[in-house]
């Protein structure tokens, strides 16, 4: 086993976020509402969320109080700030005051990534320590296997690790994993991936080493927690992998990167979850050729509820009309689905 060591510190690479207020800024009048109320931001702009094509975060002076006292709390800090900007322009407006605001933004936060998480302890250390075993593979297997018990998602996969690794890794080639042909009718030939993008990623890339994937396959991974992204950064140097991870909100711009490979793991509930009809939009602005969909079928709390069926029918709602052949995949304790594009874009060139 790699000891955990401290030291050689990196800063995680963070997306924008939106300014804190100044100092010399004037202070918000008490009662000033939390809805957008369609004074100038200061970008001297508002623009209508419900009317627009994806996600703009409407700020006025009351939303940044709410987005820089969610930050600044410890349990908070160390989310996307254009996610949480992006959660208190939906979710401010529907109460009145200060504090409530403050109160269901860090709720719905909480549902949305930190409830995957209890369990990840010294992320720094652990970054630390992938970083000490560049170079060992077996060793950075032993290391993965147990970091990916820090986060619910990936913790779920480990008691079926040798079941779900190898369908992950034929789905992710093109060549099985599924119930039936993945075109009807057509004969697929295997195809290593050019680039692959893991959206809401968790530390899902620590499963590298068991996908069969070259060093030169760059593999770019985007998750709100800076925590997790450091963690996965240090994976992919340590492992040699081409490709970097990112603090996103994959719900606010549109991903319209091209990649030959899309993973969308267990990510769609908490998409919906802030904004109905993110994870539609994010299925029509990719550029890639395959995506991987799945759904958990458990709740974090260990309780079925029938969601394998809820989940089931919101997928068939996802896709529908949508240009992708669809087949289920064959994933023990998860809801797994191949869409592969029926007019499949240029291949990546590198
Ligand atoms: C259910 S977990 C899935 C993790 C991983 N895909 C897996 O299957 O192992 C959801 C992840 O999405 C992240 N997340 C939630 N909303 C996000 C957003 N809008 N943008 C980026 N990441 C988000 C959370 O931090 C969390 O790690």
């Amino acid at each position: 086993m790699i000891p955990i060591r401290r030291g050689m510190r990196r800063p995680v690479r963070r997306s924008a976020g939106i300014p804190a207020r100044n100092a010399g800024d004037p202070p918000t009048p008490p009662g000033t509402p939390l809805r957008p109320t369609g004074s100038p931001s200061r970008t001297g702009e508002t623009v209508p969320v419900e009317d627009a094509p994806s996600n703009p975060v409407v700020r006025n002076d009351a939303h940044d109080r709410v987005v820089t006292e969610v930050l600044a709390a410890r349990h908070f800090r160390h989310l996307s700030p254009d996610l949480v900007a992006r959660v208190t322009t939906i979710e401010a407006p529907k109460v009145r005051r200060h504090d409530e605001a403050v109160a269901r933004v860090k709720r719905k936060l909480h549902q949305i990534a930190n409830a995957y998480t209890p369990a990840l302890h010294a992320p720094r250390d652990a970054a630390d320590a992938l970083r000490s075993a560049a170079g060992d593979e077996d060793a950075l297997r032993t290391l993965a296997i147990s970091l990916m018990y820090g986060h619910a998602s990936t913790a779920e996969r480990l008691p079926v690790h040798d079941l779900i690794a190898p369908r992950l890794r034929e789905a992710i080639h093109g060549t099985s994993g599924s119930d039936g042909p993945i075109n009807p009718g057509e004969r697929v030939e295997a195809e290593t991936p050019a680039r692959i993008l893991d959206l809401a990623c968790g530390l899902n890339p620590l499963m590298i080493p068991w996908l069969g994937l070259p060093r030169t396959c760059r593999y770019d991974a985007y998750d709100a927690d800076s925590r997790l992204v450091s963690i996965v950064q240090a994976f992919l140097e340590a492992w040699g992998q081409a490709g970097s991870a990112t603090v996103r909100d994959i719900g606010g711009q549109d991903t319209t990167e091209t990649a030959d490979v899309v993973l969308l793991l267990k990510a769609v509930p908490c998409l919906e979850q802030v904004r109905v009809g993110t994870s539609r939009r994010i299925l029509e602005t990719l550029n890639a050729n395959r995506v991987i969909v799945t759904y958990p079928v458990q709740s974090l709390g260990g309780n079925d509820r029938g969601m394998r069926a809820t989940y089931r029918q919101a997928f068939d709602n996802l896709v529908a009309g949508l240009p992708w052949h669809v087949a289920e995949l064959r994933l023990p304790d998860e809801l797994g689905y191949l869409l592969t594009r029926k007019a499949p874009p240029a291949p990546v060139s590198q």
